[in-house]
């Protein structure tokens, strides 16, 4: 599946600001909603949607309604910071989290959590705000493939070549969202010029 990235100039807008290290944890989480709000619209513009008669003031007509379940799914921790706007977008939308932490020394994810919902017939969206080696995007997506999750989207902030590839590999099928794509990885396995320690800014830790 192609990557797709963000074109509202918005979006660049407030990329850059999340990129600036001299922005603080209370703006960086505002940021990352206006930022993960924008993805959520572009990550469900193909939504399935089903008639339901309805009566307006005035008259009958045939509405439009959505036709399937949503779940989001957060990689802990940081994904937390783009799962509001999904909440506000879709207020029926399931959650479900899956905890994993990239290891400082070898960059490879260890899970140390999972809880989904039923994914059966539903719209599964991933969400984590960096894609960089791309391991703990595609061991999440394979603990949703596990569970039963079949229609699967992977929404990111940045995005790297790498990780887009590692994806695309492991998972062709599932199309990515991201705001941007970045240039490389560094010797650490962080994002070039990427935005910092995500968890961190956002967390202040
Ligand atoms: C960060 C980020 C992704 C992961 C991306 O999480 O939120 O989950 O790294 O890297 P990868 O593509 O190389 O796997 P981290 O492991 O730092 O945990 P945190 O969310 O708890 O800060
Ligand atoms: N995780 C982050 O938070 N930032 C990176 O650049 C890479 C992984």
């Amino acid at each position: 599946m192609p990557l797709h990235t963000l074109s509202h100039p918005l979006g660049a807008h407030v990329l850059t600001h999340l990129r600036d290290k001299t922005t603080k944890p209370a703006l960086f989480r505002t940021l990352s909603n206006q930022i993960a709000l924008l993805l959520a619209l572009e990550a469900t513009r193909d939504l399935a949607t089903e008639e339901k008669k309805i009566e307006t003031p005035m008259e009958p007509m045939p509405g439009r309604v959505l036709a399937r379940p949503l779940v989001i799914v957060p990689i802990l921790r940081a994904g937390l910071g783009m799962l509001q706007p999904f909440h506000d977008l879709f207020p029926d939308v399931s959650v479900g989290y899956v905890g994993l932490e990239r290891d400082h020394t070898t960059a490879v994810a260890r899970s140390y959590y999972c809880k989904l919902p039923p994914l059966a017939g539903t719209r599964v969206i991933v969400v984590d705000p960096m894609l960089a080696t791309g391991g703990s995007a595609v061991q999440a997506v394979n603990v949703v493939k596990a569970a039963g999750g079949t229609e699967i989207v992977f929404v990111c902030i940045v995005a790297a070549p790498e990780g887009v590839a590692a994806m695309q590999s492991a998972h062709p099928e599932v199309p990515i969202h991201a705001g941007a794509l970045d240039r490389a990885l560094n010797s650490r396995k962080y994002i070039l010029p990427g935005l910092g320690d995500f968890g961190d800014r956002l967390y202040g830790t």
